[in-house]
């Protein structure tokens, strides 16, 4: 196994400890919204904005048992997004991480409601004296994934990719709805392992380049795996940017043009850690493996 691939499993096995352990089901009728919180949570996904949140915090020996505490908060909004984001009303599909969607294996309302839950989950976790025992960083962690996901970060560009759908979008409108949408939680994983590291503001502008420039290569990546993607690997359904008629980098660049931005921001986001020594080679392997995925 290479670094890259036993980083993934390690921190994939602690989210999911950390998500079995605070959403264990109870016996009575909220029983159907843990188990479709729990269907989503646990099992399947990368796990990226984890393993570049615990990456960062170790790089700079934060305490493992904490990094995955704050890492398994940011999955929680990543994970609420994806079940939002599957609904009829948003992007209509049934199939995530390989298995069926929530509001296909539960039900509309229950999507809607295990998203708002995993929504308020993560502020719990990173509210809470456990997570972290000084009430400074804990309030730096959730003013930083609040501003990522709200209408400044991941909501924000999930409206504006709804009008992508019937708007002709150039191609710094489309570089803004992709750092919102996607961007903008991917900078907050990188930014959650600084203010655990505690590294000053002034401190972290090499690891904001880096993660601005994975952040627009992810999206990118997952635009061209729309296109040429294996779904059995992928775990989702494909082909559905064109069909909705969204505007993408590969809607205003093609295939090609957009396969070589991708992989200029990822030799760009590398450059950002020339500062650093080995301890950033699984940062710098993490990038790499953005643009290579085939899932
Ligand atoms: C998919 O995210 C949605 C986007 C923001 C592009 P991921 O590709 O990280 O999905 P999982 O977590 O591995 O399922
Ligand atoms: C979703 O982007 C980004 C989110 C904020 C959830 P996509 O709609 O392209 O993600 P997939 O392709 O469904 O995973
Ligand atoms: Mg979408
Ligand atoms: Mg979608
Ligand atoms: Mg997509």
């Amino acid at each position: 196994m290479t670094l890259l691939q036993s980083a993934f499993a390690d921190v994939a096995k602690e989210v999911d400890l950390c998500f079995a352990s605070a959403l264990a089901t109870p016996d009575d009728p909220r029983k159907r919204l843990f188990e479709a919180m729990r269907h989503a949570a646990i099992g399947g996904g990368k796990r990226v904005r984890p393993l570049l949140l615990t990456g960062v915090a170790d790089m700079h020996g934060v305490d493992r048992a904490v990094s995955v505490r704050v890492a398994t908060a940011i999955e929680a909004i990543h994970v609420y997004s994806l079940i939002h984001d599957d609904l009829p009303c948003m992007d209509d599909d049934d199939l995530r991480r390989g298995k069926p969607t929530v509001h296909i294996a539960y039900s509309e309302a229950i999507a809607v409601l295990a998203g708002d839950s995993l929504h308020a989950l993560a502020f719990e976790i990173l509210a809470d004296p456990k997570t972290h025992g000084d009430a400074y960083v804990r309030s730096e962690l959730i003013a930083a994934l609040a501003q990522a996901s709200g209408p400044h970060g991941m909501a924000g560009g999930q409206m504006m990719d709804l009008e992508a759908e019937h708007s002709r979008f150039d191609l710094p409108t489309v570089t803004r709805l992709q750092q919102l949408k996607t961007g903008a939680l991917i900078a907050s994983a990188v930014e959650m392992g600084a203010i655990l590291a505690r590294i000053a503001p002034e401190g972290r502008m090499a690891l904001r380049g880096y993660a601005r420039d994975i952040g627009l290569a992810f999206q990118i990546a997952d635009d061209l795996l729309d296109v040429e993607g294996d779904e059995e690997l992928a775990g989702k359904q494909l082909h559905k940017d064109a069909d909705a008629g969204k505007e993408t980098f590969l809607s205003l660049m093609g295939v090609e043009k957009a396969r070589q931005q991708a992989h200029m921001l990822v030799e760009q986001s590398i450059g950002h850690l020339s500062g650093y020594g080995e301890e950033a080679d699984l940062l710098r392997a993490l990038a790499r493996y953005i643009v290579e995925r085939d899932r």
